[in-house]
C-alpha cells in the first residue's frame, strides 16, 4: 500500500522536475487531514556511487549573509563598541563549521556612498521619511576599523563601491581609502556598482535610458577596472533580473561581451528575488505555498544554470551575491517564519546542487522581514535586537559540513517531491549524511501534524543518528529549535544541550516543516 503511494508520489515528481517551466504543475492537495492519509512511507534508494560523481562541492561558505551598505555600522558596531549581538551570531557558525560566513556590504545604497576623510562618524546615511533605504551615504576610516576590529577575528568581507555616480574619482577615494585602513586579508572582493540593469530606473536615475545597456556596462568596466588600484580583486555583474526574464543584461551576455578581459574579476554574480512587495499588487501574490514548495524552487532556481556556466566556463566563482525571499525587504508571515527557513535551506542547497559557489542572504533594519537578524532593533515588534527563523540556516548548513574534509552535494532528484527534498551530503566521493526536509505546509489549525516515515536502511543500515530542526509549525516566527538547542534572544548564544537521537530500526520521522540531518552510526 505505501509502495503504491510512493510510486505515484516519485512518478509524480519526476513528471513535474521535467515539466516545462510554463506549465503549471498540478500538486497533491495541502490541506492538512488527520491520521494515516498524509503518513507516508519513503524508502531512500539510489545509486550512491553515481551520486557522488554527480555531486558539487558543497563551499564552507555556502550560506553568507549581504548587509544593505547603509546599514554596515547598525550590524558591524561602532570602533571600540562592537556589536556584541552580530558578533556571537557569526562565531556560533564558526563554533559548529570552523567557518565564518562572508560578509557583503553593499546594495542600493553602496551607489549612493561616498568615503569623507575628515567626517566626524564612521557612517552617516540620510533617509527620506518613510524609506529605510538612504538617499545619502558618507563613510570615514570608522567603518574600517569596525571592519577590522569588531568580529570574530578572520572575518572576511565583500565591499560595495559606488558605479552609480558614474565618477570615478569617487569609486577611486573609496578603494584607496579601503587599501590605507581596511585589512587587506579579509576582503575577499570588491564590487563596482550594484545591480546595473536597474540603473535607468526613474528611482535610481544613475544612467539614461536610451544609451545604457550591458554592452555600456561592460564597457565603462573594462576602461575603470584597470584604473583602480591593480591587484584587487572584482565581483563582477550583480545583475538583478532574472534570466528567465528576457533581457540584455545576463552574465553569458557579459561572457560574450568580453568580460574574460577583465583579470581582476574572480567572481561572477547574480542577484535574485522570487517575489516583490514593493507594490501592494506585488505583495499580494507572495504567498507562503510558493516558498514552501520544493519543486517550484527547483523550477524557479534552475533558471541560473546557464549563468553559473557562464562564470564556470571562465574558472570563476559564482555567487548569488545579493537575494531573499521578496525584493524590498521581504514579507511579514512569509519572509520571518519557519517556512522563510525551510525555504532559505532548501534554495541554498539546490543552488549548490547546481555548481553555485556561495549564496549571499541580504540584511537590512526596520521593515527588513527577511534579515537573518535585527542588529540593534527595529521599529517593528520585538523592537530589541532579535533573530529571524533564517538565522538558523546558517548553523544548520555548519552542521552539514561539520567534520567533512572535502563536503559535496547532490540532490537526489527521484525521491523529490513537492514537500520533500532529498540531499545526499558526500566527504570526497564517500556517502556520510542525509539531509532531508519535510515541507508540507502546517499553519497549526489541525489537531495532528502530518509525518513522513523515511526508511534510510537502504543507504545507512539500522543504526543511525538525527539532528532535527523543528518549529511549531510552518508559520511560527519563534520557537525554532536545532537539535533541542536554540538562540538566547539577548545574547545570541546557543542556549541547551545539543541533542542527536538515535535511531536503531531505520526509519526516521520527519513531520510536517521540520528538516533533518541524518549520519550512520550511534
Ligand atoms: C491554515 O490553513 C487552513 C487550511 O488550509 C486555512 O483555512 C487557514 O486560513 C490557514 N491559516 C493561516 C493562519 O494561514
Ligand atoms: C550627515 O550627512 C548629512 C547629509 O549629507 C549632512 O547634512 C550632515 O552634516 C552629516 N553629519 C555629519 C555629522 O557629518
Ligand atoms: C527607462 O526604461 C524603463 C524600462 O523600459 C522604464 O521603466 C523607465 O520609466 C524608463 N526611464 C525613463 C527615465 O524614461
Amino acid at each position: 500500500m505505501s509502495r503504491m503511494l510512493i510510486t505515484a508520489a516519485t512518478a509524480l515528481a519526476f513528471w513535474s522536475s521535467l515539466a516545462s517551466t510554463a506549465v503549471v504543475t498540478q500538486l497533491s492537495s495541502r490541506v492538512d487531514t488527520r491520521g494515516e492519509s498524509t503518513s507516508l512511507d519513503v524508502s531512500v534508494s539510489f545509486d550512491v556511487r553515481a551520486g557522488a560523481r554527480a555531486s558539487m562541492p558543497l563551499h564552507h561558505q555556502l550560506i553568507s549573509l549581504s548587509i544593505e551598505f547603509c546599514y554596515s555600522i547598525d550590524f558591524l558596531g561602532e570602533p571600540n563598541s562592537p556589536n556584541l549581538f552580530s558578533r556571537q551570531l557569526l562565531q556560533n557558525v564558526k563554533d559548529i563549521s570552523g567557518a565564518l560566513p562572508i560578509l557583503r556590504l553593499g546594495g542600493n545604497t553602496q551607489d549612493k556612498a561616498t568615503f569623507c576623510e575628515n567626517c566626524p562618524e564612521s557612517l552617516n546615511s540620510t533617509y527620506k521619511p518613510g524609506s529605510t533605504e538612504a538617499i545619502d551615504v558618507s563613510f570615514s576610516k570608522g567603518l574600517f576599523t569596525a571592519m577590522n576590529e569588531n568580529m570574530p577575528s578572520k572575518q572576511e568581507y565583500i565591499f560595495g563601491l559606488n558605479l552609480g555616480r558614474n565618477d570615478i574619482n569617487v569609486a577611486k577615494a573609496e578603494l584607496n581609502a579601503a587599501s590605507k585602513y581596511l585589512d587587506q586579508s579579509k576582503v575577499v572582493a570588491y564590487e563596482l556598482g550594484n545591480e546595473p540593469d536597474h540603473f535607468t530606473w526613474p528611482s535610481y536615475g544613475f544612467r539614461p535610458n536610451d544609451t545604457w545597456s550591458m554592452a555600456a556596462y561592460v564597457q565603462q568596466t573594462l576602461e575603470w577596472l584597470p584604473q583602480l588600484s591593480s591587484g584587487k580583486k572584482f565581483q563582477y555583474g550583480s545583475i538583478a533580473g532574472s534570466p528567465a526574464v528576457p533581457s540584455d543584461f545576463t552574465l553569458v551576455e557579459a561572457l560574450q561581451l568580453g568580460v574574460s578581459k577583465l583579470k581582476q574579476v574572480t567572481i561572477l554574480s547574480s542577484h535574485a528575488y522570487q517575489g516583490a512587495v514593493c507594490t501592494p499588487a506585488s505583495a499580494a501574490l507572495v504567498h507562503m505555498e510558493d516558498y514552501v514548495n520544493h519543486l517550484h524552487t527547483v523550477r524557479y532556481y534552475a533558471a541560473y544554470i546557464g549563468e553559473i556556466a557562464a562564470a564556470k566556463s571562465l574558472g570563476l566563482t559564482y555567487h548569488m551575491g545579493e537575494t531573499s525571499s521578496a525584493a524590498c525587504h521581504g514579507k511579514d508571515g512569509v519572509s520571518n517564519t519557519m517556512g522563510g527557513l525551510l525555504w532559505t535551506i532548501d534554495y541554498s542547497f539546490y543552488m549548490a546542487t547546481l555548481g553555485l559557489d556561495r549564496i549571499l542572504f541580504h540584511n537590512g533594519r526596520g521593515d527588513y522581514f527577511y534579515s537573518f537578524w535585527e542588529p540593534v532593533g527595529g521599529v517593528n515588534p520585538p523592537t530589541s535586537a532579535h533573530i529571524n527563523p533564517q538565522y538558523y540556516s546558517l548553523l544548520f548548513h555548519a552542521s552539514a559540513i561539520a567534520g567533512l574534509d572535502s563536503p559535496r552535494i547532490h540532490r537526489v532528484a527521484h525521491l523529490d517531491t513537492h514537500d520533500l527534498a532529498h540531499y545526499a551530503i558526500y566527504s570526497g566521493n564517500q556517502l556520510k549524511k542525509m539531509v532531508i526536509l519535510n515541507t508540507h505546509l502546517h499553519n497549526g489549525t489541525t489537531e495532528s501534524r502530518p509525518v513522513k516515515h523515511i526508511d534510510l536502511s537502504p543507504i545507512f543500515g539500522k543504526t543511525m543518528k538525527v539532528k532535527r530542526l523543528s518549529a511549531p509549525n510552518t508559520i511560527a516566527k519563534a520557537g525554532m529549535t536545532w537539535g533541542t538547542q536554540a538562540i538566547d534572544g539577548t545574547t545570541g548564544k546557543l542556549v541547551g544541550k545539543e541533542a542527536w537521537e538515535s535511531i536503531s530500526n531505520g526509519v526516521v520521522d520527519v513531520f510536517a516543516s521540520e528538516a533533518v540531518i541524518i549520519e550512520t552510526g550511534r
